[in-house]
């Protein structure tokens, strides 16, 4: 019973304190839904999807079944049988497609005109920061949050804020305690500027 699941715990509902770790490390940190995949399916459309820590590839597996060109990438792809250190965050995890082991920020800068697609990037280290530098396209999409920083840095959320317009937010569901949501952003003055 659902009821049964959100009595709380420790201040954290049941249900989370007990799905959460699991479904994050075996699919994703975010949890996806239909009105997400479509808008990054429509402003990925006729140029594809560069994903920068990607993680299983679980949304770029939604976003190929929507028909997108995803090229998935991270700096460390997880597998089944490369220990517990091998990505902290996806321990021992399959992934739903092909993941290429590139940096982020080389895989930014290799984008080739595709959408960059950051979806809860490190808060630990300056991956988003350094593949949004890299970056010379005009459209990102960035799942994650915004004043809790539980994804990205400071330093990654001010260039955005800086540098690109948000054009779209999508909410998607949320575990207890975050409030990352689906935010599409479009360049706001030429690189180099
Ligand atoms: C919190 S997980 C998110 C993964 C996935 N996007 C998701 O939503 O489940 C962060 C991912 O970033 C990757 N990562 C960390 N530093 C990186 C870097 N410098 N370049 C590329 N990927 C990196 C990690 O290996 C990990 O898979």
């Amino acid at each position: 019973m659902l009821s049964t699941f959100r009595t709380q715990q420790g201040g954290e509902p049941v249900f989370d304190a007990m799905h959460r770790p699991e479904l994050s490390r075996r699919f994703s940190w975010a949890i996806p839904n239909d009105a997400a995949i479509e808008a990054i399916a429509e402003v990925a459309a006729g140029r594809g999807i560069v994903e920068v820590g990607a993680g299983t590839g679980y949304w770029a597996a939604l976003l190929e079944q929507a028909g997108v060109d995803v090229l998935a990438t991270d700096a460390a792809p997880p597998a089944p049988s490369l220990g517990d250190d091998h990505n902290l965050w996806h321990a021992e995890a399959s992934t739903w497609v092909e993941v290429h082991h590139v940096d982020g920020a080389t895989a930014a800068a290799d984008s080739n005109g595709r959408v960059l697609f950051l979806c809860w990037p490190p808060s630990i280290n300056d991956m988003a920061l350094e593949a949004l530098e890299a970056y010379t396209g005009d459209t990102v999409v960035y799942v994650g949050e915004w004043t809790n920083g539980a994804t990205g840095t400071p330093a990654f959320r001010a260039l955005l804020d800086a540098e690109w317009e948000l054009v779209r937010t999508v909410e998607i569901p949320v575990w207890w305690g975050r409030e990352d949501a689906v935010r599409i952003y479009r360049r706001a003055r030429p690189v180099n500027c």
